[in-house]
């Protein structure tokens, strides 16, 4: 089996219960799995895809049998592809033991075909070269595609109708964006399954695959502690944080027409606002747990403009530096008014959340990079020793952060006494770090879900209807900030945001953390 499997890490979840046709089991010896990244020649490939491929390959984690192609138009041999995927190769392995070694079996086993996303025959040679390297065995197939979203459905097209297996598995990765609102999401969906059946389609939200997004739901249900408290009855409001220190960074042309609601909120923190929100599934199999992330959404209000905040990065310069404006970057509009920044007042209209908000803010060129989720719990009723806290009573509730990142942490805020003769309270954190708790590095989120993939674990991946749950939230805000035209509110390069943020916690008297 491998490495996950014999780890037991998957024991607790159910068998699968979708139709495979045979031989999808990976670690059968008669099986093999061949990799396609179509769009081998971008950014997230040779960012992301290929080192995690090369970590899970490390790790042993990769069936015995497989292969790894690279699909774009560029026109690159095999080896000028492994020359290439080298370089970028700069993952969390390398300075493990044989790394060089590893990688130079690694790259063997990676191979190149150029061809166009559109065309059936060049899809027709690539089955050919995959049939080579299968060897006979049964054959299954993962098609990532990590290309922009325009050329999705031609490439699946031509993948289904001529580089499917004919005996094993075919499952393809779809990355985002899945569409700009609802509409265009449900024809993307729908032109998905022209080709595909919903079982073989992966849609990847990275966000998912993160060790500490995964843990939520492991916090929440092994701990006697957190769930009974869980509910309106004890929380106050939960706050989901992005904020990145940089901005578009070279991605202004596909962040344009996005937008950071888009790009961050109705998927990424939607998402986990999913996870946490929930109620207790059913067991931990894929559908039980995507059954309730879709009932939490549907039992969501849609968003209105009255709570929400936009802002757009201008420049500032700070120590001599001049930082740019978001429309600095050439890839953008000079009068793009799209949103580098929101924050937003969610609320769950359902007997476990009603009226707790829900507050998401997410931005980029901010003053820190982190993602987090902060919970903060009610008052204690007639607290003895409120006094200590004169009149600013909100230092004395509890607080639980879920650091996602950077530095992995969960933490809660308690109150304690100073030690001493006297009577003074003093606010601690009971502090899980991770890397003073565990020497192992964590994986990156890719790597996680490229496995996933490969075993046929759906469970971190999104289904249909929860994409068109998540959409039905968002797109009439949506339209309504683009039909009108909205002018964003404009923060400093670096700064902590709009002043209108503020405003928006202070409505639901919450102060951000
Ligand atoms: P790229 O823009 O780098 O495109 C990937 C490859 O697709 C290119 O190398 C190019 O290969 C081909 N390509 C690009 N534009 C076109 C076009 N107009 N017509 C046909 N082919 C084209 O994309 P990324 O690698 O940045 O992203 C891939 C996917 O992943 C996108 O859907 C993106 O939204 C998503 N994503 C990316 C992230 C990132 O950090 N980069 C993060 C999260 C999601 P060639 O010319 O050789 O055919
Ligand atoms: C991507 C967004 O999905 O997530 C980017 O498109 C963003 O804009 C990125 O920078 C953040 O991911 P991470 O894993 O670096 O936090």
């Amino acid at each position: 089996p491998t490495k996950k499997l014999k780890d037991g890490l998957l024991s607790a979840s159910s068998p699968e219960k979708h139709k495979e046709p045979i031989g999808f089991d990976v670690n059968n010896d008669k099986s093999t799995v061949s990799i396609t990244v179509v769009g081998a020649s971008g950014d997230l490939a040779k960012k992301k895809i290929f080192p995690a491929l090369f970590a899970l390959y490390y790790e042993d984690c990769l069936p015995e049998h497989f292969s790894i192609f690279g699909y774009a138009r560029s026109k690159i041999s095999d080896a000028e592809l492994r020359n290439m995927v080298s370089k970028t190769l700069t993952c969390r392995i390398d300075k493990r033991e044989n790394c060089g070694e590893k990688m130079e079996q690694f790259l063997k086993r990676c191979f190149y075909h150029s061809g166009q996303y559109d065309s059936k025959e060049n899809f027709v040679e690539l089955d050919e070269k995959l049939k080579e390297h299968e060897g006979g065995r049964v054959s299954n197939r993962l098609f990532y595609l990590s290309i922009p979203p325009n050329i999705f459905i031609d490439a699946v097209r031509c993948a289904s109708v001529s580089a499917s297996s004919v005996n094993g598995w075919t499952r393809v990765i779809v990355e985002k964006p899945f569409g700009r609102d609802s509409e265009s999401s449900a024809a993307l969906t729908r032109s998905l399954k022209q080709y595909l059946e919903e079982d073989q389609i992966f849609r990847i939200d990275h966000y998912l695959g993160k060790e500490l997004v995964e843990n939520l739901s492991v916090l929440r249900f092994s701990n006697l502690i957190f769930e009974p408290l869980w509910s309106r009855q004890y929380i106050r409001n939960v706050q989901f944080i992005f904020s990145e220190d940089f901005g578009t960074e070279g991605r202004g042309g596909y962040f344009d027409n996005y937008g950071i609601i888009r790009d961050i909120m109705q998927n990424h923190l939607l998402q986990i606002l999913a996870l946490f929100a929930m109620e207790t599934p059913v067991s931990l199999d894929a559908e039980d747990i995507r059954n309730e992330k879709v009932k939490v959404l549907r039992s969501m209000r849609t968003l209105s403009m009255d709570d929400v905040v936009i802002g757009q990065y201008k420049s500032d310069t700070k120590g001599g530096i001049t930082y740019p404006a978001y429309t600095d970057d050439k890839t953008v509009p000079k009068d793009s008014l799209t949103p580098t920044f929101a924050a937003a007042a969610l609320f769950i209209d359902n007997a476990r959340w009603d009226g707790v908000p829900f507050l998401m803010k997410a931005g980029k060129a901010l003053h820190d990079r982190r993602a987090e989720i902060r919970v903060q719990f009610r008052h204690v009723p007639g607290n003895l020793y409120n006094r200590n806290f004169g009149t600013d009573l909100d230092r004395a509730t509890n607080e639980l952060v879920i650091r996602v990142q950077p530095d992995e942490a969960i933490y809660l805020k308690i109150n304690n006494k100073v030690p001493g003769l006297g009577m003074r309270l003093d606010r601690s954190n009971l502090n899980l770090l991770y890397k003073a708790r565990y020497s192992k590095e964590i994986p990156d989120a890719y790597e996680r879900l490229l496995l996933d993939a490969i075993e046929g674990e759906r469970r971190l991946f999104i289904r249909s209807d929860e994409l068109d749950a998540a959409w039905a939230l968002f797109t009439p805000l949506l339209k309504e900030l683009e039909d009108k035209r909205l002018i964003p509110e404009y923060y400093p390069y670096g700064s902590r945001g709009p002043v209108g943020a503020h405003y928006l916690s202070a409505k639901y008297n919450v102060k951000w953390g």
